[in-house]
């Protein structure tokens, strides 16, 4: 095999009448970061899940590290390594932030005591560790989606899937959350497939990514590529928040 860690071929999602994905074609290459763009209603979520085992194509295959997962259940995906966190973060509110992590671990069959011991060592790669025993609840977006990562981490994954880490975070808090992606890869050897909205905030980071519309791939190439490509200025000249 290439190098290929995930490898979706002719994908198609279906709604009711709407067909979300549409043919979709995505290599992510072992170590390397992913990026996927396109504007609101895209199908970006829609690949997540369909990656995940949330929800089930109606075409297509789903290739990871060589096996066929395409119709395995979400928790057999995330033991051959496929962890995600959620546009909307959902941590459980009345746990504190170790407690949130050493749930993910419980869940591995690890011993509560040993967990929180693991636990401690996820909340302070992602920076949380002065906040360890605050109830998620307290926490501010930008902790909430260092919790969400840390309790992906717990799962030990090999791919990474992140959904718009930075949306709805104060500005001055982005930098740290991309810093901290860029890490997963570079401490952690993880491979990441990172779903952005806005163009501009991936540039340095993903080393590959593909843009989607109306559930198609429009391109697929470098950053740099795709933000020169026609159809891709054309589509975000209509969306001037994400080009923004
Ligand atoms: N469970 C569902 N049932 C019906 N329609 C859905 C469902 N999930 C998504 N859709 C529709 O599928 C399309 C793709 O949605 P998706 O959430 O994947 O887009 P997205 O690219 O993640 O958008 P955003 O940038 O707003 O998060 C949209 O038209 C959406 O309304
Ligand atoms: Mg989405």
């Amino acid at each position: 095999m290439a190098d290929g860690l995930l490898l979706v071929s002719n994908l198609s999602v279906r709604f009711g009448g709407l067909l979300a994905l549409d043919g979709v074609a995505l290599e992510v290459r072992d170590g390397r970061s992913t990026a996927i763009l396109g504007p609101n209603g895209a199908g970006k979520t829609t690949l997540f899940n369909a990656v995940a085992g949330a929800v089930r194509p109606s075409e297509g295959r789903i290739l990871f590290a060589g096996d066929d997962i395409t119709s395995i259940p979400p928790h057999r995906r995330c033991r051959k390594g496929i962890s995600r966190t959620f546009q909307i973060t959902q941590p459980f509110s009345g746990l504190n932030v170790i407690e949130n992590v050493a749930v993910a671990i419980v869940s591995r069959g690890v011993p509560m005591a040993a967990a929180l011991r693991e636990a401690a060592d996820y909340v302070a790669f992602v920076g949380l560790e002065a906040k360890s025993a605050a109830p998620a609840r307290t926490l501010s977006t930008g902790q909430r989606k260092r919790l969400e990562l840390a309790r992906a981490l717990a799962t030990r994954p090999r791919l990474l899937l992140l959904d718009e880490v930075t949306g709805g975070v104060d500005q001055p808090s982005v930098p740290e959350l991309l810093d901290l992606i860029r890490r997963l890869r570079v401490e952690r050897g993880i491979t990441v497939l990172v779903i952005e909205h806005k163009m501009d905030v991936l540039h340095g980071l993903a080393d590959d990514a593909i843009f989607l519309d109306r559930g198609r791939v429009v391109t697929s190439g470098s950053m740099a590529d795709i933000a020169a490509h026609d159809e891709v200025r054309r589509i975000y000249l209509g969306d001037a928040d994400a080009a923004a």
